[in-house]
C-alpha cells in the first residue's frame, strides 16, 4: 500500500488525526492540500525548524541530545530534498508535515518534540519569508546588472541624436543616450522599492505559534538571528495572517514590469522597418513559418505580454487578504502560486533584458534623419526670438509660419535660407542656425536631467555610483 493510501484508511496518521473519527474525503484532502506547489519553500522550511530548534535547545525547551539527533535529521531531510529524493505526500498535505513526518520517520518519537512552542501558522509565514528574502537578492542583483548595461549603453550612446517623442511624434531632438537613461531611471526607483519592501520581508513572525504565542520559555529574538531576520515581527495576531509583504512584492513587480513593458514596446517599434532604429540580434528573435523575410523581436514582445500576468497576481493577492478577519485563515495558503509565478516571470524577464540591453545596436544614420525631417528643432527657433526680446507667443506664430513653408516645400528649417526665413521676422540673422542645428539644439539643453551629450556624460556618472553602492 502506498503512503497515501495507508493515510486515507486511518485518520490517526494524519498529524492532527487525533480528534477525527473518518477519514478526510480524498478529494478534500487533494482540494486542502498545497505540498504540489509549497515544496518548492522546502529548504527554507528546514531552515527555519533548524533555527526553532537550536532556539529550544539554548533555552532549556529541548535537551541537547534531542536538539542534536534533530538538527542532523533535518540536515539529512535537506539533502534527500536537494537531491529530488523526498518523497511528497498529499495526504500529509502540505511542505510542513511533509518534513516533519520525514524526520520522525528517520529519528523515530524525539522528532515529534520539534513542533514545540510553534504552530504550521507561523512556520509558513516565516517559510515564506525566508524564501521571498532569497529571491528578492536575487532580483535584486538582476536589476543591478541589467541597469549596468543601460548605463554603459548611455555613456557610449551620449551624443547619439534621435527624434524625441511626444504623442508618439517626433517632438525635439534627445539624445540615445538620455533616453536609456530614462529607462534606468524607472528601473532605479524599482530598485528602491525592491529594497524597502525588503526590510518588512525580514521580520521573524516565528514564536507567534498559532496565533496568540506560546507558554513556552522561548526566545524570538535569538531564532529571529539564527534566521539573519532584521527583529521579531510585533504583534502574533498579525504575523500569522499578514500578507502584505508579498503584496508589496507584488506591487513592486507589477510596476517593474509596467516599465520593462513600456521599454519593450519601444524596441518593438524601433526594430520595425518603418522606425528602423535598432538592431535586435537574431539570437533574441524568431522567424515566421510562413513569411520568410520576417524577423519577430519576440522576446521584447513577450516581456510586453508578462506583464498582464504580474498585474493579475497583485490583484489575486489584494483579493485573497480583503476581508480576512484575524487571525490566520486557510484563504492565505492560496498566497504562494501568485507570489512564486510573480517571482519567476520577474527573474526571466529581468534576464531577457540583462541579455539584451548590452546587444542593442542603434542605427545611428537613422535616428539622426529621422530627428532632421520631423522640425525637430521648431522649439529651438522660438527660443532664439525670444533670446532677441521676441514674447513667446509671437515667436510661436512665427515658427508655426516657418514650419508650415517647410511642409509645403519639403525642407526642414536648417535648410532653409536666411532670407527665406526673415521673411517671418527680420528678427532672425545669421546665428539661427547655431541653433537650428540637431546637434546645436541638444547641446543647448545644458543643465541636470537635459538630454545635452556633456550632461548625459554626468548623469551616467552619477548612475555608475549609485550602482557601485550597491555591493
Ligand atoms: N499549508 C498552509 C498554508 O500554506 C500552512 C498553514 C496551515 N495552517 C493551518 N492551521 N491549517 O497556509
Amino acid at each position: 500500500m502506498s503512503k497515501d493510501s495507508q493515510n486515507q484508511a486511518n485518520p490517526a496518521a494524519k498529524l492532527w488525526g487525533g480528534r477525527f473519527s473518518e477519514a478526510t474525503d480524498a478529494f478534500v484532502e487533494r482540494f486542502t492540500a498545497s505540498v504540489t506547489f509549497d515544496q518548492r519553500m522546502a529548504l527554507e522550511d528546514i531552515q527555519g525548524s533548524l533555527a526553532h530548534a537550536q532556539m529550544l535547545s539554548e533555552s532549556g525547551v529541548l535537551e541537547t541530545a534531542e536538539f542534536e539527533a534533530i538538527r542532523d535529521g533535518l540536515n539529512a531531510i535537506a539533502e534527500e530534498v536537494r537531491a529530488g529524493k523526498l518523497e511528497w505526500s498529499v495526504a500529509l498535505e502540505d511542505v510542513h508535515m511533509n518534513i516533519e513526518a520525514r524526520l520522525t520517520d528517520r529519528i523515530g518519537t524525539v522528532g515529534k518534540k520539534l513542533h514545540t512552542g510553534r504552530s504550521r501558522n507561523d512556520q509558513v509565514a516565516t517559510d515564506i519569508r525566508l524564501w521571498l528574502r532569497g529571491q528578492i537578492d536575487a532580483i535584486g542583483a538582476e536589476l543591478t546588472r541589467l541597469q549596468s548595461g543601460l548605463v554603459e549603453l548611455a555613456a557610449k550612446e551620449s551624443d547619439t541624436i534621435m527624434p524625441g517623442f511626444t504623442h508618439l511624434q517626433a517632438a525635439q531632438p534627445v539624445t540615445f543616450g538620455h533616453h536609456l537613461l530614462a529607462w534606468n531611471e524607472m528601473l532605479q526607483r524599482d530598485y528602491e522599492r525592491l529594497m524597502d519592501c525588503r526590510k518588512r520581508v525580514n521580520r521573524s513572525p516565528l514564536g507567534a505559534a498559532a496565533l496568540a504565542g506560546t507558554t513556552y520559555p522561548i526566545d524570538r529574538a535569538r531564532s529571529a538571528e539564527l534566521l539573519g531576520f532584521s527583529a521579531p515581527t510585533e504583534n502574533s495576531l498579525d504575523s500569522v495572517s499578514d500578507r502584505d509583504f508579498a503584496i508589496e512584492f507584488c506591487a513592486f513587480a507589477a510596476l517593474l514590469l509596467t516599465h520593462l513593458s513600456r521599454a519593450s514596446e519601444e524596441l518593438v517599434l524601433w526594430t520595425s522597418s518603418q522606425f528602423n532604429f535598432i538592431e535586435l540580434p537574431d539570437r533574441f528573435c524568431t522567424g515566421s513559418s510562413i513569411m520568410p523575410q520576417k524577423k519577430n523581436p519576440d522576446v521584447p514582445e513577450l516581456v510586453r505580454g508578462k506583464t498582464g500576468r504580474v498585474n493579475g497576481h497583485l490583484i489575486s493577492l489584494l483579493t485573497l487578504m480583503k476581508s480576512q478577519p484575524l487571525a490566520y485563515n486557510k484563504d492565505n495558503q492560496e498566497d504562494k502560486e501568485p507570489l512564486f509565478d510573480a517571482v519567476d516571470t520577474v527573474r526571466d524577464c529581468l534576464r531577457a533584458f540583462a541579455d539584451m540591453a548590452p546587444a542593442l545596436k542603434p542605427r545611428r544614420e537613422v535616428m539622426y534623419e529621422a530627428a532632421r525631417r520631423g522640425f525637430s528643432t521648431a522649439t529651438d527657433l522660438a527660443d532664439y526670438l525670444v533670446r532677441k526680446g521676441m514674447p513667446f507667443r509671437d515667436a510661436h506664430e512665427v515658427v508655426g509660419k516657418s514650419v508650415a513653408f517647410g511642409v509645403a516645400e519639403g525642407r526642414d528649417l536648417s535648410e532653409m535660407s536666411l532670407d527665406e526665413l526673415r521673411q517671418f521676422s527680420d528678427t532672425i540673422e545669421p546665428d539661427v542656425f547655431d541653433v537650428l542645428t540637431l546637434e546645436g539644439s541638444v547641446a543647448a539643453r545644458n543643465h541636470i536631467g537635459g538630454t545635452a551629450p556633456a550632461q548625459v556624460l554626468a548623469a551616467c556618472e552619477r548612475a555608475r555610483n549609485l550602482l557601485k553602492e550597491r555591493h
